[in-house]
C-alpha cells in the first residue's frame, strides 16, 4: 500500500440499504471492515441515493432499510468510537461534487461502465434508462473523492467503479491542479518548510525524479506530513511537485478488494436474498436450524445407507467455515462410509452458525431498543464526514474558479 500517501490512509465504503444483511455480507464485507476500522480511519455510508438510481419508485423500502442496515453494523461489531457512520443523502457536498466532476466527465467513460450495461440486463424488470443510473458511478467517484480516501473496499464488481474514479480525479488535477505559476509557487512552498527541512526535501525530489527511487518518495511524503507549519495549499504544492506534475487537489484512490466471500447459500451458489437461499443476521434461531436442517445434501445419498461425497455437498462448504479439522476428518469419513446420517453431519454447522449469530443478534436487540442512540450515532458521524466533506468542496470551488462568494 506504499503508494497512497500519509494523510490520504483514510477508508471509505458505502453500502445500498436494499435490505436485511445475511451472513454473506457479514463474511464478505462487514467483517473486512471490521478488520479496517482498526487500521485506518474508516468512513461507512449508507448509500442510499445509490439505491434510489434503481429504486426510485420504491423510495419507501430505502427508508425502511436506512435504520435497519446500521443497526446490522454495529450488531456486527462496527464500532462507533473507530468509525464514522452515516447517510449519503444527509451530506449534501457529494452531490455538488457529483454535479461539478459531470461537468468534465465524457459520457463515454460512463456508457463503458461495465456494470451500466450489465445491470440493464440483469434488472430488466425496472426501467434504468435513466439520467441518475447513467451518472450513478460518478456519484460513487464523488463519494470518494470528497473524503480524499485513498482506500476503498469494495468487491469484483466494483473495481470499474474506483477505476473510473481515478482517472476522473486524474483529469480534474489536470485541468485544475495547473496553476499558471505552479513551480515558483511550489519553491516558495519549499522555503516555508525551514532550511533543513526543504533541503532534504529537494534531495529526496531529486532522486525520485532523477533515479526513480520509490523510497525517495515515500520519505519525501513522511517529512511534508510531518510539516506543522504548510498550509494545505502548499502541502499539496509539494505534494504534486515532488511527482512533477501540479497540485494534486484529488488523490487517486485505491481498491482494497474484498476478498470473494465463501459463504456459500444453503444451494451452494452465492448467498443472496434474491435467490431465497440466505440466512439473515436476524433470522430467529429456529428458523435458521430449519433452513439448515432442510439444505439439501448430495443428491446421491437417497438413502442413509447410501454413502456420500462431500466435494458434492453444500453443507460441506459450510464446514469449510466453520468447523475445525477434526470435525472435517469426522465429516469426510462418516460421510464416504455412510457411517453418518445427514442430519447428524449438519448438527456442528448448526450450532456453529446459532453461535456466530447469537452475539449479533444480542447487540441488534440492544440497539433496536434504543433507536435514539442510532440516531445520535449516525448524525456524529454525518457531522464528522461533513467537516472533511466541506472542506475539499471549497479547494474544489477554488480550483474550478467558483470562489466568488
Ligand atoms: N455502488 C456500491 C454498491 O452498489 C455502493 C457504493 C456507493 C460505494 N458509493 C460507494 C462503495 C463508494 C464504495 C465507495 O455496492
Ligand atoms: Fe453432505 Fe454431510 Fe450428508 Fe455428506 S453426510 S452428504 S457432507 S450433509
Amino acid at each position: 500500500m506504499a503508494s497512497v500517501a500519509p494523510q490520504h490512509q483514510r477508508v471509505l465504503s458505502g453500502m445500498r440499504p436494499t435490505g436485511a444483511l445475511h451472513l454473506g455480507h457479514y463474511h464478505g464485507v462487514l467483517k473486512n471492515w471490521l478488520r479496517l476500522q482498526q487500521e485506518y480511519e474508516s468512513f461507512f455510508f449508507v448509500a442510499d441515493w445509490h439505491a434510489l438510481t434503481t429504486h426510485y419508485d420504491e423510495p419507501g423500502v430505502i427508508a425502511d432499510n436506512v435504520w435497519e442496515m446500521v443497526i446490522d453494523w454495529l450488531a456486527a461489531g462496527i464500532n462507533p468510537g473507530l468509525a464514522r457512520m452515516f447517510v449519503q443523502s444527509r451530506v449534501p457536498e457529494h452531490a455538488e461534487l457529483h454535479l461539478l466532476l459531470s461537468m468534465f466527465t465524457p459520457l463515454g467513460w460512463l456508457e463503458r461502465v461495465p456494470t451500466y450495461k450489465e445491470q440493464q440486463e440483469r434488472l430488466q424488470d425496472r426501467d434504468l434508462s435513466t439520467y441518475g443510473f447513467l451518472g450513478y458511478p460518478l456519484l460513487q467517484a464523488a463519494d470518494i473523492l470528497i473524503y480524499k480516501a485513498g482506500f476503498v473496499p469494495v468487491g469484483e464488481d466494483q473495481v470499474a467503479h474506483v477505476e473510473l474514479t481515478r482517472e476522473v480525479a486524474r483529469r480534474f488535477n489536470h485541468l485544475y491542479g495547473r496553476e499558471p505559476d505552479f513551480a515558483e509557487k511550489a519553491e516558495a512552498a519549499v522555503k516555508h518548510m525551514g532550511k533543513k527541512a526543504g533541503h532534504l526535501y529537494q534531495e529526496l525530489r531529486r532522486r525520485y525524479q532523477e533515479q526513480g527511487d520509490g523510497e525517495a518518495l515515500e520519505k519525501a511524503r513522511a517529512l511534508l506530513e510531518a510539516q506543522q507549519s504548510l498550509s494545505l495549499g502548499d502541502r499539496e504544492r509539494l505534494y504534486g511537485y515532488l511527482e512533477g506534475g501540479g497540485k494534486v487537489i484529488l488523490p487517486e484512490p485505491q481498491a482494497l478488494l474484498t476478498p470473494a466471500s465463501k459463504m456459500p447459500g444453503l444451494d451452494g451458489q452465492k448467498m443472496s436474498k434474491s435467490y431465497g437461499n440466505a440466512i439473515s443476521l436476524r433470522e430467529d434461531p429456529a428458523s435458521v436450524t430449519r433452513k439448515l436442517r432442510t439444505m439439501p445434501t448430495d443428491p446421491a445419498r437417497v438413502r442413509r445407507t447410501d454413502p456420500g461425497d462431500p466435494a458434492k455437498c453444500p453443507v460441506w462448504q459450510f464446514h469449510e467455515i466453520y468447523s475445525s479439522e477434526e470435525v472435517k476428518g469426522w465429516v469426510q469419513q462418516g460421510c464416504r462410509s455412510a457411517g453418518i446420517g445427514c442430519l447428524e453431519c449438519k448438527q456442528p454447522v448448526v450450532d456453529a452458525v446459532l453461535a456466530e449469530l447469537a452475539p449479533i443478534q444480542e447487540r441488534a436487540q440492544e440497539y433496536r431498543a434504543r433507536p435514539e442512540t442510532v440516531r445520535a450515532i449516525v448524525a456524529e458521524g454525518c457531522e464528522e464526514a461533513r467537516a472533511v466533506a466541506r472542506e475539499t468542496l471549497d479547494e474544489v470551488r477554488h480550483a474550478m474558479g467558483l470562489a466568488y462568494r
